[in-house]
């Protein structure tokens, strides 16, 4: 109770400062000055859009309870303006509200705006229409491209400004975001990359924020902007301008998920590894990337396949649940880091080489000194006698020693406590153990049969140009007039379609032919061949291409192709074994862009339709809606629906979208070493991976606020074929807990989260 008290009260005095008058912050080379207070910073990222605004203050209030001093997020330019001049702020994309629950938690913000974000996001954050703007060439000198980044990054700015949230407004901002890792793909836009970076540096500088601008990955950033590192170490970095504080906006705590990749995991050992070695060598500010990673709810999962779930092993789980140890070990880093931050921000520091692994950095000032011993040998435990005093250091971990004598810290021995989440079952009264289903058909027909279109062009156009993203369904469609006497008619015909590499559904006379997509490892162009059978007179071809969330990274990422390319051919194999091909690309090509059901919103539980079945309730169908209802599980853990058994498709609760789901994508056996997972040397995505030959994501986020007391709808839209018998709603829960005790070390173990109270041993 007394620990609680005690919380609650730091909470409310950290709260009133914001409310008051304006703040002052620079930077010298080792630290960020607010109101000449000199500060380390510790932060992490929490995507506002990938969870809800009802799980905000929960995700802040533990992101503060594990010791940070702030949240940073990006603004994704596409959801904010998916239609040019209209915007949306609302519910989940309220990033006002979302800033003041930062603030009102008592934690600092730092604002990414970008507007280029990458992320995993779909399009790195771009809108589509942006792309669609006549004469546009994106993130390079070029006025249409300017004027949009322009208008929508000042947008923010006065959002932000009107509400006073800046820091030198009083608020609790400390620094902006312009770009993202230009400095990565900038060479391939040669001079005008340059001027363009000039440009954005102004731009933002003349948007007067009052705080500092920041451009991540861009040495040597051009003035006032503030340079930093991202990736999964950041301690050997060295920022161009030696006045500029050593600063780390990403530091990887996990990573992303495509679709047939395995589960990632960045031990706690070795992340808090990367954060000690940091402060260690000089480190000002650093922000886990990402702290919550989340959801991405809708289509807004980046390309090519990135997965909906974007949990990325983070300090907190997907769900908004502490991932243990993780979250523990980083907060009692955090205390012991904050606790020496007048030494490591004001003292003068010596390395001492103690042995051929083992290095003393000591940060001195007049009257206190700290030290961190650091062993990067990757296999050799060391034992070293420092200032009298004997020190086990295990191999690829840092002690820290607040006053040179006592070891406060370890980054390798590990005393939080660990738990195992378990998914259990919906114990909401009357809850039948099978959910009991209704279904109707997709009407493909009217596109796969009657070659009805939209729009007609003589040319096979790039999905981005001609769907707008307004879904990720669009058909191409032409016939082909075949005389009695054609050759086509006389031997094996092949339809060969060729892909940019996302999903591929082929129907020839309205009956569907096969589907092809990319297989992980391999998210590029592919070729769709399959032998036909055509008829005299005119046959129809129809082609639904899928896209999987739209790439967001490299160099000119928004030029590459989506959807079907150029050629489209029939391929005719005779007696003689000669080969004749047919290209259909500069046919008359239809174009239909989405789905009926998706269209007419079958997922919107309050569009009563009679055309829903209960009988015969078929199974493996593809192309198939699928309704049923159920009653919330009761209590507040986080609810999951389990979609084992189905295809490919989208998931609705009450007409909200849970995202695209693929639960017959499975991880690649290749990618799991069968050895254990050791969290000495460096981290890197193909390290530690599990979960190989399962789901690549099987469990799906319904977030409480998606769901009523009474009773909800989950709609699915079945693509590939699936059955949905054992679709099941589950809470994820504590399962177990542990912890290592080690004597005269207090450890913790509770189901609460966060976890209280103490036990000394
Ligand atoms: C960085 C990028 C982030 C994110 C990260 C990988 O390059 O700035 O937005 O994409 O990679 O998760």
């Amino acid at each position: 109770m007394k620990i609680f008290n005690f919380l609650f009260s730091v909470f409310i005095f950290s709260s009133v400062i914001f409310h008051a008058n304006a703040h002052n912050v620079t930077h010298d080379s080792r630290s960020i000055i607010i109101d000449g207070n000199h500060r380390i910073i510790l932060s992490g990222s929490i995507h506002y859009p990938r969870s809800t605004a009802q799980m905000w203050p929960d995700l802040i209030r533990k992101a503060k309870e594990g010791g940070l001093d702030a949240v940073e997020t990006y603004v994704f330019w596409n959801a904010h303006e998916p239609v040019r001049r209209q915007y949306d702020f609302s519910g989940n994309l309220d990033l006002v509200r979302f800033l003041k629950t930062i603030r009102d938690e008592g934690l600092y913000a730092i604002l990414r705006i970008g507007p280029y974000a990458c992320a995993e996001w779909n399009y790195g954050g771009f809108p589509m229409w942006l792309h669609n703007m006549p004469g546009v060439s994106f993130r390079t000198k070029n006025d249409v491209f300017m004027n949009e980044m322009k208008n929508f990054t000042s947008l923010i700015v006065d959002m932000v400004k009107r509400e006073r949230l800046f820091a030198s407004q009083g608020g609790h901002i400390i620094l902006a975001q312009i770009e993202n890792e230009y400095g990565n793909v900038m060479k391939p836009y040669g001079e005008d990359g340059k001027s363009y970076i000039n440009w954005c540096a102004q731009m933002a500088d003349s948007l007067d924020i009052g705080v500092p601008w920041i451009m991540c990955q861009q040495a040597g950033a051009p003035k006032p902007m503030l340079e930093t590192c991202n990736g999964w170490y950041c301690d050997q970095y060295k920022p161009k301008d030696p006045n500029t504080p050593k600063m780390w906006t990403e530091n990887w705590t996990g990573w992303f998920k495509s679709w047939g990749s395995a589960d990632p995991l960045r031990t706690a050992e070795d992340l808090a590894y990367s954060v000690a070695r940091f402060f260690q060598k000089g480190g000002t500010l650093q922000n886990y990337y990402m702290y919550h990673g989340g959801t991405n709810f809708g289509r807004t999962s980046g390309g090519p396949y990135m997965t909906t779930t974007y949990d990325y092993n983070a300090p907190l789980d997907e769900y908004g649940n502490l991932n243990q140890p993780k979250w523990g070990h980083l907060k009692q880093l955090h205390d012991v880091l904050h606790s020496i931050e007048y030494t490591l921000t004001h003292g003068d520091v010596e390395t001492q080489k103690i042995d051929n692994s083992v290095t003393a950095t000591i940060y001195q000032t007049n009257d206190k000194s700290s030290c961190f011993l650091s062993n990067t040998n990757t296999t050799t435990d060391a034992t070293v006698n420092f200032g009298g005093i004997n020190y086990f250091i295990p191999a690829w971990s840092i002690s820290i020693l607040p006053d040179c004598r006592e070891e406060a810290y370890n980054t390798a021995k590990v005393y939080a406590q660990t738990w195992m989440m378990v998914k259990k079952s919906n114990k909401a009264e009357d809850e039948p153990s099978c959910l009991k289903w209704a279904w109707r058909p997709e009407l493909i027909e009217s596109a796969s049969v009657q070659g009805k279109g939209d729009v007609s062009v003589n040319k096979i156009v790039d999905q981005k140009d001609m769907a707008n993203d307004a879904s990720d369904y669009l058909w191409y469609m032409t016939s082909v007039e075949l005389t009695k006497d054609d050759l086509m008619l006389n031997g094996t015909v092949t339809l060969r379609v060729a892909d940019t590499g996302h999903v591929l559904h082929a129907f020839v006379n309205g009956k569907y032919i096969g589907s092809q997509w990319a297989k992980y490892g391999n998210h590029v162009a592919y070729v769709f061949e399959k032998s036909i059978k055509l008829l005299p007179g005119k046959n129809l071809i129809s082609l639904l291409s899928v896209t999987v969330g739209f790439k967001n990274y490299e160099a000119m990422f928004d030029l590459v192709g989506a959807g079907i390319a150029s050629p489209v051919e029939l391929v005719l194999k005779n007696a003689g074994n000669e080969t004749i091909v047919k290209d259909l690309s500069s046919n008359k090509w239809a174009y239909k862009t989405g789905l009926d059901g998706i269209s007419n919103k079958y997922f919107d539980p309050s569009k009563s339709s009679p055309k829903w079945v209960s009988d015969q309730v078929p199974i493996n169908r593809n192309f198939t809606w699928y309704k049923t209802t159920f009653k919330a599980p009761l209590g507040n853990k986080p609810v999951v629906v389990d979609l084992l058994g189905l295809g490919k498709g989208m998931a609705w609760v009450n007409g909200h979208s849970l995202g695209r789901y693929w639960p017959s994508y499975i991880a690649d056996k290749q990618l799991c070493k069968t050895k254990a997972c050791d969290y000495r040397g460096r981290y890197s995505d193909k390290k530690c991976l599990s979960k190989c030959g399962e789901p690549t994501q099987r469990w799906y986020h319904v977030p409480r606020s998606f769901l009523n007391d009474g009773e909800n709808t989950l709609v699915l839209f079945e693509e590939f074929g699936g059955n949905p018998s054992s679709v099941q709603f589950q809470t994820v829960e504590v399962g177990s807990v542990c912890v290592n005790a080690y004597q005269g070390k207090v450890v913790q173990l509770s189901c609460n989260q966060p976890p209280r109270p103490a036990y000394a041993l």
